[in-house]
């Protein structure tokens, strides 16, 4: 079976970028009060926790033998306490780790949320928006935690292993150096099984990653599917990528238990030579049955964090690649920026194309030196053949997209002189496909204008005569409409979407094809909605059939990128030039 682009793992190796890493420490910087505060408990849980090998050797040793019971008690009451201040450091650490790990978190994915919004259309059509999510949820949260437990661990780890070094030298150094044996064969398990339960960890996150994109593009193509009948195929898509999920799963699973069990295993075999030359050296009489046993306390405590230090470079690599995909969807240039110094402009709807020259693919010209003026409240149809550059010139109204030469002004206003916002909340846009979102039909009006009052959302409707289907659904404006619109027909969709364009008072208006999929009897409907629409504004229409290009000022043939012919309907009629011919032909057709 063919493969396809969800088999795809994405490469996740990155070579240590310190760049990266201070880029991501900055989200980190802002939270060091917590950060602090963490490591701080951090680190007395972990000093503290230090305490109780030695009040039992002080037990065994001193107090037992002599018969002290008050200073036991003693004792009792200080272990109490260390216990007490263990738990309630470790509390807070977590707490503030936390706290820190989800801010981070959160600001991260605003930063991405943000600048995704920012992206163009091209963006969003080359890659699958399953992987896009991957990289605002999962990897992010990794890297949150890898910035806070991880980073904070490690030092305390680093320290840990120190203090314990320390206090076992101090308590015997001949029963030290006989656990330290251990340390070689630890190095061992961390250099070989290490690198492997890595490689099985990334396997598996990117087979995870195929698999959640598969599954939301199958959902959002669910109609798609069923219309081709494709659902055994993509089963089996489905149930390969879910296979490789498992698998990898097992593995890592697998590799991840190997790795205690071994340190289980040294820890047992050096604590039974640790007995062995603490039996020998009490049969001396050189130490007392107290030092055995704290020493035994402190080398069970001792391996763990070698095994963790050593996990550390695996992880900041991981933690480099998942930097790096991030940052790269951070650096992703927005096509479309405001240049510095523009500012928003109140618009009249003048607009005027000076030698425009349009390529969306460097050396292949779209528009070749388009040229022509529009005053203020004009109506312009614009015709020709598919692939003409019709589209693409209504998009550069709407700055979808910068010319390559020439200029474009909009009120004598060169168009990147006027900040984005501005600009587009000024701009009536309706194209072919009407995307509702879930929530309301009254929310889907009011989509562009959160402000707007009830009356004010009816009236749209009514102007743009979508009121009466409105009122006849069963609960009116309060109808619940399924993502995307599907439960409503594509004109009432349409009607919708002409009542959300209406209600934000646009300046220029962009009709782009908006009815050409629908049939000729709702297409007499949305005629009169968007006579509403046009009414006292800039408009630039593309469409075929509709009539109500009869009416406009101006008609402008486009083909091959260029005005071929211009004039009112009656002039190019009269002309009998290419609009007379494609008139003709639509006649021949009805
Ligand atoms: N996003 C795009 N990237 C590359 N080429 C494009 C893009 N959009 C349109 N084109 C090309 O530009 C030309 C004009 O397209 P368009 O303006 O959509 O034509 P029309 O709307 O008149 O049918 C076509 O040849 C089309 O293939
Ligand atoms: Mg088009």
């Amino acid at each position: 079976m063919a493969r396809n682009k969800y088999d795809i793992d994405e490469v996740l190796e990155a070579d240590f970028d310190s760049k990266q890493f201070g880029r991501a420490l900055r989200y980190a910087r802002k939270y060091w009060k917590r950060l602090a505060a963490a490591f701080a408990s951090s680190i007395a849980s972990a000093l503290i926790s230090l305490v109780p090998p030695l009040l039992i050797k002080e037990v065994t040793d001193e107090l037992i033998p002599n018969g002290n019971i008050g200073g036991m008690l003693k004792i009792a009451l200080i272990y109490t306490s260390v216990l007490l201040f263990t738990t309630l450091f470790t509390a807070i650490g977590s707490y503030m780790t936390n706290i820190a790990g989800q801010s981070i978190v959160t600001d991260m994915r605003r930063d991405l949320f943000v600048h995704l919004q920012k992206l163009p259309f091209q963006y969003y059509d080359s890659r699958p928006h399953g992987k896009i999510l991957v990289r605002v949820i999962n990897y992010v949260s990794a890297v949150s935690d890898f910035l806070t437990t991880g980073l904070i661990t490690f030092i305390v780890d680093f320290f840990t292993i120190i203090m314990i070094c320390i206090f076992m030298f101090a308590l015997d150094w001949k029963l030290a150096i006989a656990c330290m044996g251990g340390v070689p064969l630890i190095a061992l398990v961390v250099i070989i099984l290490k690198p492997l339960q890595h490689k099985a960890k990334r396997r598996y996150n990117n087979k995870s990653s195929n698999y959640h994109a598969y599954l939301n593009e199958s959902i959002i193509g669910m109609r798609i599917t069923q219309i081709f009948a494709r659902e055994e195929y993509n089963q089996q898509i489905f149930e390969r990528l879910a296979k490789d999920n498992k698998t990898t799963w097992m593995k890592r699973v697998k590799l991840q238990f190997l790795v205690p069990v071994f340190i289980e295993n040294i820890s047992l075999i050096f604590t039974c030579v640790l007995y062995l030359v603490a039996a020998y050296l009490l049969s001396q009489g050189q130490i007392l049955i107290g030092t055995i046993l704290a020493m035994t306390r402190y080398t069970s405590r001792f391996w763990t964090p070698i095994v963790d230090i050593g996990n550390f470079y695996s992880e900041v690599a991981e933690i480099g690649a998942y930097l790096e995909r991030i940052f790269e969807t951070m650096n992703e240039k927005p096509d479309i920026e405001s240049l510095p110094g523009s500012q928003p402009k109140e618009l009249e709807g003048g607009i005027e194309f000076r030698n425009c020259v349009f390529e969306y693919e460097t050396g292949f010209p779209v528009l070749n030196n388009v040229s022509f003026t529009v005053k203020p409240g004009e109506r312009i149809a614009l015709v020709g053949p598919t692939g003409a550059g019709k589209s693409t010139i209504v998009n550069l109204v709407s700055r979808f997209y910068d010319l390559t030469e020439g200029e474009l002004f909009l009120d004598g206003t060169e168009i990147r002189s006027i900040t984005l916002p501005s600009l587009r909340s000024q701009m009536g846009i309706m194209l072919q496909d009407v995307f509702l979102f879930s929530g309301t039909v009254k929310d889907n009006i009011r989509y562009g204008s959160p402000d707007a009052s009830e009356n004010e959302i009816i009236e749209a409707a009514k102007a743009v005569k979508a009121h009466d289907f409105i009122i006849q659904l069963p609960k009116g404006y309060d109808t619940e409409v399924s993502e995307r619109g599907q439960s409503l027909s594509a004109g009432q969709r349409q009607l919708i979407s002409f009542a959300r364009t209406l209600l934000r008072k646009p300046k220029i208006l962009i009709l782009d094809e908006a009815t050409s999929t629908v049939d000729t009897q709702t297409e007499q409907i949305l005629q009169e909605g968007i006579k509403a629409l046009m009414d006292g504004r800039t408009s630039l229409i593309i469409a075929h059939r509709l009539s109500t290009i009869r009416d406009c000022n101006r008609i402008l043939y486009i083909e091959n990128g260029r005005i071929a012919e211009q004039g009112t309907h009656d002039e190019l009629m009269a002309a009998k030039g290419k609009y007379f011919i494609q008139k003709l032909k639509e006649k021949e057709n009805v």
